[in-house]
């Protein structure tokens, strides 16, 4: 979530959509959970997150107690449509692990009830090493969440020291175990690779460390250094060197080496899972976003998109308490997407999953270009969908632009 909103025409104060928009039959429909809390800030990162002297005083259960008020209003604004149980929930931050196990059990069970939750729904919560025990794990286990998504980062103290991050090399690992003994057969690694100081060395002794914790599930994320965080301002002031497009491609070579060898599959550029047990253990909730399904972001700064209607809440956790509290609306503002935007959004998406993108949702001119990067090895095209190959993968945002724009 980065740190600017769009512009967009206001959101009513009742939240209701415009034109009768509603959660689509045969889509699935997800929901959001945005938990706008950190012990610190990482230097590097510009979530919509705030650490206790950011929120003038507010404490957690207000904004518990907003969250209730959200669903709430959620299950007013869509009583007209049909009923559309949830297939997923992801609780993400943020620090999600510094919220106690029964306020997002108690979260989980209100939109049980207010929606419905699909028999085999994934529900997620991503947690940060540091802050996470064995007793919040085995709360959430019981509570009905089945996923854990664990923000490991490196195995490396100096990569960790440089990314600000508090916890040893080895504790992401030790949680893995914990999560296990609760009960979570999902549990995914995030990793972030080409930090400056990060060598080849560095970054497949962090994969290998990963691997051994036997996880379903690893992310891996380019660096990106973000305007106005400190990593950005250490970065002008010369004091750490930009990260370089050839390692980010070096480093993600390397991953995906190492991962598919271990019997991963990527399956969206930055995503990797390990099938087993006849399950994909791929993230249904991320690739509800990717294939522009429906889903209600709940909490500050949350964004939302329902049927070609997105929306985003205020950013700040104590303006979206008042709203709640005032029986409004936290929504900042709304766009309603054209077909165009749609098409668009559809290639910018789904180009990046390994499923591909149905070709004819290219236009003409589109794929006159596309027959450039299918020539150049940087993408195929089999049973009318387009994949891009591991070299595309490197240049996935450039090839979208160039598939869009010319
Ligand atoms: C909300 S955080 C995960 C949960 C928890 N807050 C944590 O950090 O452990 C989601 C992930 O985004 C990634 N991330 C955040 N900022 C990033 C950046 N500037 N560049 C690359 N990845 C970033 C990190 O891998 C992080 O684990
Ligand atoms: S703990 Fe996670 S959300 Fe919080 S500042 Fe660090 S990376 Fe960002």
């Amino acid at each position: 979530m980065g740190s600017q909103l769009p512009d967009g025409e206001p959101m009513p104060a009742n939240g209701l959509l415009p034109e009768g928009r509603l959660p689509r039959a045969g889509v699935e429909f997800s929901a959001y959970l945005h938990v706008p809390f950190c012990t610190t800030r990482c230097g590097y990162c510009d979530f919509n997150t705030y650490t206790a002297n950011e929120l003038g005083g507010m404490g957690m259960d207000t904004w518990v107690e907003a969250m209730h008020r959200e669903i709430d209003l959620a299950a007013r604004v869509l009583a007209d449509g049909p009923a559309r149980p949830l297939a997923t929930v992801f609780v993400g931050g943020g620090t999600p692990s510094l919220v106690p196990a029964n306020d997002l059990v108690g979260l989980l069970t209100h939109l049980e009830s207010a929606f419905g939750l699909e028999g085999d729904a994934e529900v997620t919560t991503e947690a940060n090493p540091e802050s996470v025990s064995p007793e919040w794990l085995q709360g959430l286990r019981a509570g009905g969440f089945n996923r854990v998504s664990l923000g490991m980062q490196s195995a490396r103290p100096h990569v960790l020291h440089l990314l600000e991050r508090r916890h040893t090399p080895g504790r992401a690992l030790e949680v893995v175990g914990w999560a296990r003994a609760a009960g979570f057969d999902d549990v995914s690694l995030d990793l972030i690779m080409g930090t400056p100081g990060e060598s080849a060395d560095d970054f497949r002794a962090s994969l290998e460390a990963a691997l051994s914790a036997d996880p379903d599930h690893i992310s891996a994320y380019s660096l990106i250094v973000e305007e106005g965080t400190r990593f950005a301002a250490k970065v002008k002031r010369g004091e750490i060197p930009m990260p370089s497009d050839d390692d980010h491609a070096d480093k993600y070579l390397l991953a995906d080496d190492v991962l598919t060898g271990a019997g991963f599959e990527n399956y969206e550029v930055s995503n990797w899972a390990r099938p087993r047990e006849g399950q994909p253990h791929r993230s249904r909730h991320n690739l509800a976003y990717w294939r522009g399904q429906d889903w209600w972001g709940f909490g500050p700064g949350a964004h939302s998109h329902v049927d070609g209607v997105r929306w985003w809440n205020v950013k700040h956790p104590r303006p979206y308490a008042a709203a709640l509290g005032d029986a409004r609306s936290p929504g900042a503002g709304r766009e309603l997407l054209t077909s165009e935007q749609r098409r668009e959004e559809r290639v910018l998406l789904e180009l990046r999953i390994a499923d591909g993108l149905p070709v004819e949702v290219l236009l003409p001119e589109e794929r006159g270009r596309l027959d450039r990067w299918i020539a150049s090895g940087h993408a195929v095209l089999r049973d009318g969908r387009v994949r891009l190959t591991l070299d595309g993968r490197l240049l996935a945002d450039g090839i979208v632009l160039d598939l869009l724009a010319g």
